[in-house]
């Protein structure tokens, strides 16, 4: 197994114009399960394709292990790929399609016997291996494809692009657990392509944010949610996002209009005075009729009842602040409000990525 470098790898498609995968620096190291995470257009397929060999970046060099593999094809480059859609021999059975990438390769019978029997296992197509593939229906095809990405020992890393598109919901939970599995098997470099961010918080070791072309952090699952590094991570991950409260940075305490809401911290020294934004998530926002910094006043506009949670929702000035407290709570819309921040949970961005955290005002831990 070999790690993946990517060394200042960057794609354009219009000759430079605009970066669909800004040049960046960065290894996937080799039997780690990655979940590549982002919005449509982010540039995902584009870093797949790019590892994979199917397309040559624009700038930068691709290593597979102490290999430059920058202008190796596709073929060569010993890496497995699974795309959204079901890309089999329609004609051939299940079988003959999960053995097809060995055959192709000279393993021997026995092997490859031993191998197509043991990823149809686990996939559960055990029942289906002398259909024909073109009879299955759409999510089992897809399977079928899942497995011929799994199904080769030797690969360096499998690269799976949304794999699970098609397949109904509950049959997913499934699939990603057996996917799991067969990793934690085989030791392949995983990585996993979604857009969903259940999808990639369950399935990964660690998951790698990427926006507009750029990768914003990368972590494991709870670090994302308790610690995001940027704006975007806050938003796009967890359910509502983070909510972000533009401030200003005065005497070096965070001021929410004339409300000093708490101490700011910088990650690397002291704060240069002027605009920032207070980005904390809504389960750390508690409601409370003692006044302590960190923390700040604001009028209720609304309660939504989630059945297992509530999500409070109120103003300051013009800005949305909501708070998840426990079901069946009684505040009051047009209420006015002390919310508190959980001790180190709240944090200070400017440009959009994270610069400090609030502290409580006279310099105790607030909790
Ligand atoms: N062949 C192409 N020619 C021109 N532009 C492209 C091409 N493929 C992708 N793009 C553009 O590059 C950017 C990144 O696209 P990419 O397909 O990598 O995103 P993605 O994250 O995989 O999105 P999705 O979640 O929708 O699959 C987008 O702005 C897209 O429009
Ligand atoms: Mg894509």
């Amino acid at each position: 197994m070999a790690d993946i470098r990517l060394e200042g790898v960057g794609h354009s498609y219009d000759g430079g114009r605009t970066w669909a995968l800004r040049p960046m620096t960065w290894t996937w190291r080799s039997d780690r399960a990655y979940a590549l995470l982002g919005p449509s257009g982010c540039g995902k397929t584009t870093l797949l394709n790019i590892i994979s060999g199917l397309l040559s970046p624009t700038t930068g060099r691709v290593w597979l292990g102490d290999r430059d593999v920058t202008a190796v094809p596709t073929a060569r480059r010993n890496i497995a790929q699974v795309f959204q859609f079901p890309v089999l021999y329609e004609e051939m059975s299940v079988y003959d399609n999960l053995a097809f990438p060995l055959r192709n390769r000279k393993y021997p019978k026995a092997e490859i016997d031993q191998r197509v029997r043991r990823v149809s296992h686990l996939l559960g197509l055990d029942d289906h291996l002398r259909r024909r593939s073109r009879r299955l229906d759409p999510g089992r095809q897809q399977i079928v494809s899942l497995g011929r990405g799994l199904v080769r020992p030797e690969v360096a890393a499998v690269l799976l692009d949304e794999p699970l598109t098609v397949i109904d919901p509950a049959m997913k939970w499934t699939l990603r657990s057996k996917l799991k599995e067969i990793h934690r098997d085989t030791g392949h470099t995983l990585i996993y392509v979604t857009h969903d961010q259940t999808e990639a918080l369950t399935f990964a070791d660690e998951v790698v944010v990427l926006n507009e072309g750029e990768i914003v952090q990368a972590g494991e699952p709870t670090e994302l949610f308790l610690s995001p590094a940027h704006e975007f991570v806050g938003h796009f991950i967890g359910s509502p996002g983070m909510n972000v409260v533009p401030a200003e940075i005065a005497g070096g305490a965070v001021r929410v209009g004339a409300e000093a809401v708490g101490r700011a911290v910088g990650e690397d020294g002291d704060l240069p005075p002027g605009p920032v934004r207070i980005g904390v998530r809504p389960e750390f926002v508690r409601i409370t009729a003692a006044q302590a910094t960190p923390g700040l006043t604001a009028r209720i506009t609304g309660v939504d009842r989630m059945g297992a949670y509530d999500l409070v929702r109120a103003r300051v000035d013009d800005h949305p602040l909501v708070a998840k407290t426990g079901a069946g709570s009684r505040y009051a819309p047009g209420a006015v409000e002390f919310f508190r921040f959980d001790a180190g949970r709240a944090f200070l961005f400017r440009d959009a990525v994270r610069c400090g955290s609030i502290a409580p005002l006279d310099g105790r831990d607030g909790s």
